[in-house]
């Protein structure tokens, strides 16, 4: 059909309004600009859409057909600019967040106060460890992630907004529970429980180790920390994990913080997305979110040494 949206719209008020000088009005166009249009679309679609009795017009048979066809037209155009507007004002719209399996002890519970805030906007969170979430910053299929360490190898703007600490943690019956500053040298007597090649805390605890020039002792790898939390409880040997994963356990007295020489390793917790992505509002309200009010929100959990 050979139509122009601007034809539709001229057509719809000459239809509603029955007069081409009232709609000439409305629209803020001449008459004669306005019953050009008509004449353009009926010569256009090869009908009569108007017929005139003396003073008064009426729509056609045709003209009633386009003229239904329009108002659905128009709801329509009315509707989708609605949803536009509330994008750009973060009513509604999709948050798409990719977050370390570390940063998963603490996500949720900002996803929670953001998603309270913006009730129409959907999160997709996908939970993964430092190589996965590198893995959505090369595909570029994440608004942003919530990382340890930014990569070098990409562009990429990141910001930190919280402390990572890293700590060495046993069995509450472990011989160096209560030890005070347990040196790097007496723990390579020690068992080691590992996360997987891939995970950001693992790199960070293998250069910090090799930066010392100590070599550790590996009984097993797992790729998650409940599963090294489990391990140590289980007296399998001690663990490097990030204090954010242990708030229940500290609390239950289930595992124990050393106090170990240089401990805690001091990292962040960074918010990262590729340079020069063009976040949506809903995106944007988010990092603003996570950057000004995450400090509030979480809170860190008690260190028993
Ligand atoms: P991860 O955490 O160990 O779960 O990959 C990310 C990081 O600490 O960098």
């Amino acid at each position: 059909m050979n139509v122009t949206l601007r034809q539709l719209r001229v057509f719809e008020a000459v239809g509603r309004l029955k007069s081409y000088t009232r709609a000439a009005e409305e629209l803020y166009l001449s008459q004669p600009g306005v019953s050009m249009q008509i004449k353009q679309l009926e010569s256009n679609l090869g009908v009569a859409l108007f017929e005139q009795l003396g003073k008064k017009i009426f729509l056609t048979e045709a003209g009633h057909e386009l003229y239904q066809a329009s108002r659905i037209v128009d709801r329509q155009l009315d509707e989708t600019e609605q949803i536009l507007e509330d994008l750009k004002g973060v009513r509604r719209g999709r948050l798409m967040i990719a977050v370390a399996s570390t940063a998963n002890y603490f996500a949720p519970r900002l996803l929670a106060v953001f998603s309270a805030r913006h009730e129409a906007v959907t999160v997709n969170l996908d939970v993964t460890n430092r190589e996965g979430l590198i893995s959505h910053l090369e595909a570029n299929d994440s608004d942003m992630v919530i990382m340890g360490l930014p990569p070098q190898k990409l562009e990429l703007e990141a910001e930190a907004f919280m402390d990572n600490p890293l700590v060495v943690i046993a069995p509450p019956d472990h011989a160096l529970v209560g030890k005070k500053a347990i040196t790097i040298q007496r723990l390579q007597e020690e068992t080691f429980i590992m996360r997987e090649p891939g995970s950001g805390t693992r790199i960070a605890m293998e250069r910090f180790f090799a930066e010392k020039s100590a070599q550790l002792t590996t009984a097993m790898e797992m790729s998650s920390n409940e599963a090294i939390k489990q391990a140590v409880q289980a007296g399998l040997g001690l663990g490097i994990v990030s204090l954010h994963t242990l708030e229940l356990e500290l609390e239950m007295q289930r595992l124990v913080v050393l106090d170990v020489e240089s401990f805690p390793i001091l990292r962040h917790w960074y918010i990262v997305q590729r340079k020069g992505k063009r976040l949506s509002p809903v995106a944007r309200a988010f990092k603003d979110f996570v950057l000004k009010e995450s400090g509030k929100i979480l809170q860190y959990p008690v260190l028993r040494t």
